[in-house]
């Protein structure tokens, strides 16, 4: 297997290697798992995989999850169908800085994501290294942050689109989650910073420490979260990935996020994504 880093901050093209062999092959799988620790992003091309062994083969990292408004394929719960088409101008929700259900209380791993059909250009997939992001930051803003929380809602995302009734039917089900700002990693131990498009406000910011009168408290959080959440927008910690048929991309949705750019319309993109259940956040 050959180990191609795409740049020095996150991403890697794994090539020589058939993702349905790592269903079976112990070695290879674990070799896989320790290469996404290390690059966060994995990345194959001509991987002519049936849905059974794309789902076989992100089962090994764990349970697969549906998601409560993307439909998932009938015959393979867990495998969630992500396709556009000219006639849903407005269905979006992908090209914002995101990890995968941070609106849960255990958010995803990580995902496997097949491209079953991509416009000639444009649909590209980012994403950026949220480790890095966090190393980056100035030492009084790792002070600020090391014992804040934030919550992250579904209602206040794909919930807002919705008639009020079903809004709330989606949000008793999920209610809104609180999680830690920044993140430990649960296998590598690193430190990751924890906000993004799910994040609605920080929870805790409201200390006399912080706020000497109440105009301090609003835009002093609302600023920091604005702040935090744009430091997965800096190129530096990014890649960039273009699709073909049959490409995949794995990723650890603990220490990464992603961005889906709309710039393709009026064509079609269909992508199926394996979403591995993940752990809560400490
Ligand atoms: C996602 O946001 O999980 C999907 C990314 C994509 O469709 O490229």
């Amino acid at each position: 297997m050959l180990v191609e880093q795409l740049n020095n901050a996150i991403g890697a093209e794994l090539v020589g290697v058939r993702l349905a062999d790592a269903i079976h092959d112990d070695g290879l799988f674990a070799e896989i798992r320790a290469n996404l620790l290390k690059h966060r992003v994995l990345f194959l091309r001509d991987q002519e995989i049936s849905r059974a062994e794309h789902v076989a083969f992100a089962r090994r990292f764990g349970e697969l999850e549906d998601h409560p408004v993307a439909g998932s394929d009938p015959e393979h719960p867990g495998l969630v169908r992500i396709y556009k088409s000219p006639d849903q101008p407005n269905d979006r929700y992908e090209n914002a800085w995101h990890s995968d259900a941070t609106w849960r209380e255990a958010p995803q791993l990580g995902a496997v994501l097949r491209c079953v059909e991509c416009p000639p250009v444009g649909g590209d997939t980012m994403w950026a290294n949220m480790v890095l992001a966090y190393e980056n930051l100035p030492t009084h803003v790792k002070e600020q942050i090391a014992d804040l929380r934030a919550r992250h809602s579904i209602e206040a995302s794909f919930g807002a689109v919705m008639p009020i009734e079903k809004r709330h039917a989606l949000k008793a089900q999920f209610p809104d989650a609180e999680h830690p700002v920044v993140r430990t990693h649960p296998e590598t131990g690193e430190k990751v910073l924890f906000v993004n498009a799910f994040t609605t406000h920080i929870t805790n910011y409201h200390t006399p420490a912080r706020v000497r009168f109440g105009q301090d408290a609003n835009p002093g959080a609302g600023d920091l979260l604005r702040y935090l959440i744009s430091q997965a927008y800096i190129p530096e910690y990014q890649v960039r990935w273009r699709w073909k048929p049959n490409s995949i991309a794995i990723w650890d949705n603990r220490s990464t996020q992603h961005y889906a750019v709309m710039d393709y319309a009026p064509c079609h993109r269909k992508m199926e994504r394996a979403g591995i259940v993940g752990d809560r956040p400490y």
